[in-house]
């Protein structure tokens, strides 16, 4: 008996050895991308492409000129650390084009070729990224002289945008330049067949549809390395396009977030639960150009209501669709419910859940089951006004129920009616606004009022619900595998640990980013990050960037952007492909992947949009849940970000988001309760913005009152890289380090600090506020070393 349980401990030991001396000549840089995973890239890029527009276009037929520079300098991903992924391959658009046998007019692709040697894209550097690249001039002369006969013309314009750059209201960003004008013009101009690719982030400005009367139009975002293939695969009908929009297109003086984005010192969220469809279905839905969840195919299909079951428990709906056109393809078929006025004021429709049905050929038909929650319809009354404030409620009247296509090409399938109002759930107030303002309310017309303030003292609250102190033991010896061998408790281990291994067990190392004992290009590590903790077991856990693909030394695969993954609305193929990055993370010898992001697109303007899913936070929710349990599955951990509000770059360290409570739990919020509840990631990483006056990562309410108790999460909370750092309003003994760590923040990443103070070290605000009079209690500093070692339990095995 003894000597198995010592073969096992043996056995343990070296693979915690291993992890620990990762080292950067270890790391194999010829790797590249497994079979599996590129075949996923291409299917999910392909799936991913939307098609707004189709007179006769697509799939291509003959021949074909490709205008604009970017089908050579193509925008593969955003930027930064969403973006910095080290691929094996990426081949523009037009070699891609080539391969799949499409006929390029050579005469047309080589003076582009010619002119970018002579005028090449610029790189730029951090923040300051080109958006665009300038276009060749082209004019309609030169268009005519080398068009040749059954010609199709397409045209590609690229945008870009990333972390710490926004996109702009200006030419080059959300707007056409002059140049790309004139080559729309010349080309439109002189072919009959024009298609214009959008190889951008986010969405753009898209008047110029109407104005060139162009034929074809397909958005296929920043597809990663597969790129190429993906495209081709859809302009040459090989694959049936069967991507939606996960975000509406309107003018951008039309979103009401738009007059206050960008604001450095606030942000006052009027808008409230009425961004993107809800927003344009309700107020203003003649200004849209193309709805949420709208994307053409290249066949037809009908989508019908063959049954429906409602009762006060569930919901239930069978749907038939059938493709009764001459292509196969697939469809999406969309879920959405109205509700009464009542006293909250509600959007006219909201999306509630949806199924994409597998490639269906000509002629066949599949029946589809969907099903949700009376209770996923309530509304949150802040205010009280339904007489039940911080309730979910239900109102009483009538909730019409509507499938479809997109969230205009619906139709009404049954009623939900709610007799009397019903409370759902009653929660604490949290998060209150600190500063009121006026929020948009929906009362048959569109109103303001006035938002509600706090009502509740946090001081008094905090110190009403300080843990207990686990009791304190010499070094016994422990080690962290005999808690997962269940020989001690969890308890008993962390009882041992001296002050100086709980403080580093609750930060990353002072190595800070790509720590030399990590696996290289790491963003930094944690856990056994000094030696005594490495004495006891605690294996070094690599933290590696992020959403489209890890970023490390090595070779790793460059996946289609969030945004893009968002609109194939195919959870499974998202997970599919998560699977198989969690096969890489674990292949490259790191554990946690910092993604998915999954903040909401408030504003198109946003840079880090390409990097989230959606303005939906049922999309981005579900969306998350493929991604964290894809990672997780295979053994690795998933980090969903920013909590909370990251819906600007502009200023992110110091912007306040004040938003109410209502917002925040219908929309903000969403998403992140939907993965926490379904898939329970291993991590949360706040963000580095105020919510309502605090900064997330010493946001008591935000992570203790509604992510912990709320939504019983159990994982580990991390900051954001180099947070802002402030000393406890409430507690002036409680500085920095140990103000987050009453918050449940566990872990500062990634150790050290980037600037002030504590410039390259690690700062001491956490051991001399736990010795100060009124300080961190020692209880508070356990709970968040617990929360990280229950992590690094999982890699010990
Ligand atoms: C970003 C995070 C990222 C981290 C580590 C921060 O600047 O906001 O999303 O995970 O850096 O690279």
């Amino acid at each position: 008996m003894y000597s198995i349980k010592r073969k096992i401990k043996n056995a343990i030991s070296e693979h915690v050895n291993s992890l620990v001396q990762v080292s950067v000549e270890e790391i194999d840089d010829q790797k590249t991308t497994t079979a599996q995973l590129q075949s996923l890239c291409r299917q999910a890029g392909a799936e991913s492409c939307v098609l707004l527009e189709n007179k006769e276009t697509l799939p291509l037929k003959g021949n074909v000129a490709v205008f604009g520079r970017v089908q050579q300098n193509y925008f593969y991903v955003g930027y930064g650390s969403g973006g910095d992924v080290k691929a094996p391959y990426r081949i523009s658009l037009i070699e891609g084009l080539k391969n799949s046998g499409i006929d390029i007019n050579k005469q047309i692709s080589e003076t582009y070729e010619k002119w970018i040697i002579k005028n090449p894209p610029y790189d730029g550097y951090w923040g300051a990224w080109p958006m665009n690249y300038d276009e060749m001039p082209v004019s309609e002369q030169w268009v005519r002289v080398n068009k040749r006969k059954n010609e199709t013309a397409i045209i590609v314009i690229g945008r870009s945008a990333g972390e710490d750059r926004e996109n702009k209201l200006e030419k080059g960003s959300w707007f056409l330049t002059n140049l790309e004008r004139k080559m729309l013009k010349a080309v439109c101009g002189v072919y009959d067949k024009v298609c214009v690719i959008l190889n951008t982030g986010s969405i753009m400005d898209m008047s110029w549809v109407k104005e060139y009367a162009v034929c074809a139009v397909l958005y296929v975002w920043q597809g990663g390395q597969e790129s190429r293939n993906s495209i081709a695969d859809v302009l040459t009908g090989k694959v049936c396009p069967s991507g939606k929009l996960p975000d509406t297109i309107a003018g951008i003086r039309d979103y009401p977030s738009t007059r206050y984005f960008g604001a450095r010192e606030y942000n006052n969220y009027v808008e409230d639960i009425y961004v993107g469809y809800r927003y344009f279905e309700t107020f203003a839905p003649e200004k849209v150009l193309y709805p949420f969840g709208y994307g053409l195919s290249y066949t037809n299909f009908s989508v019908n209501c063959i049954e429906q079951q409602i009762s006060e428990e569930n919901i239930k709906i069978k749907v038939s669709v059938k493709n009764t056109g001459t292509i196969s393809g697939k469809e999406v078929v969309q879920v959405y419910y109205g509700a009464p006025q009542g006293k909250l004021g509600k959007a006219s429709k909201s999306f509630i859940c949806y199924k994409k049905t597998k490639f269906l050929q000509p002629g066949e038909e599949v029946e589809i089951d969907l099903f949700f929650l009376p209770e996923e319809m309530a509304s949150f009354d802040d205010a009280g006004v339904t007489g039940q404030q911080n309730s979910y409620v239900l109102e009483a009247g009538e909730y019409p129920i509507y499938i479809g296509t997109s969230v205009r090409d619906v139709k009404k399938v049954a009623d939900f009616i709610q007799q009397e109002q019903r409370v759902v759930k009653v929660v604490r107030e949290a998060c209150p606004v600190q500063v009121p303002f006026k929020r948009l309310v929906n009362h048959k017309k569109k109103c303001y009022e006035i938002t509600p303030v706090a009502s509740r003292n946090l001081r008094t609250r905090i110190l009403e619900e300080l843990p207990t102190e686990i009791g304190r033991s010499e070094d016994k010896g422990y080690k962290l595998y005999d808690v997962k061998a269940g020989s001690i408790s969890m308890d008993q281990f962390v009882g041992q640990l001296s002050d100086i291994e709980l403080e580093a067990l609750v930060r990353g190392s002072e190595e800070g980013m790509y720590a030399k004992s990590g696996v290289s290009g790491n963003a930094g590590i944690l856990g056994g990050t000094i030696p005594s903790l490495r004495e006891k077991g605690i294996p070094v856990i690599n933290t590696n960037d992020g959403p489209s693909g890890l970023r490390l030394q090595a070779h790793c695969t460059l996946l289609p952007i969030g945004i893009a993954l968002s609109s194939t609305f195919n959870d499974d193929l998202i997970k599919s492909l998560l699977s198989e990055v969690g096969k890489e993370l674990k292949d490259r010898q790191s554990q946690v992947i910092l993604a998915p992001g999954i903040n909401i697109h408030r504003n198109p303007l946003c840079g880090r949009n390409f990097e989230y899913f959606s303005e939906d936070p049922r999309l981005t929710g579900n969306m998350a849940i493929a991604y964290v349990k894809g990672i997780q599955d295979n053994g690795g951990s998933a980090v969903i970000k920013h909590f909370a509000c990251n819906n600007q770059e502009t200023n992110r360290n110091g912007t306040d988001s004040r938003v109410s409570p209502r917002a925040l739990r219908e929309i903000y919020l969403k998403a992140f309760e939907i993965c926490v509840k379904e898939a329970e990631p291993d991590f949360v990483m706040t963000s580095y913005n105020r919510v309502n006056g605090v900064l997330t990562c010493y946001n008591y309410d935000l992570v203790t009152e509604i992510l912990r108790k709320e939504w019983n999460y159990k994982g580990c909370v991390m900051t954001d890289w180099w947070m802002r750092t402030e000393t406890s309003p409430d507690f002036p003994n409680v500085k920095l380090q140990a103000y987050r760590v009453r918050a449940q923040v566990d872990l500062f990443m990634p150790g050290i600090a980037k600037d002030g103070e504590y410039k390259n070290k690690v700062d001491d605000t956490l051991l001399t506020s736990l010795h100060a009079e009124e300080g961190i209690s020692l209880g508070e500093i356990q709970r968040s070393a617990m929360k990280v070692l229950r992590i690094c339990n999982k890699y010990i095995n």
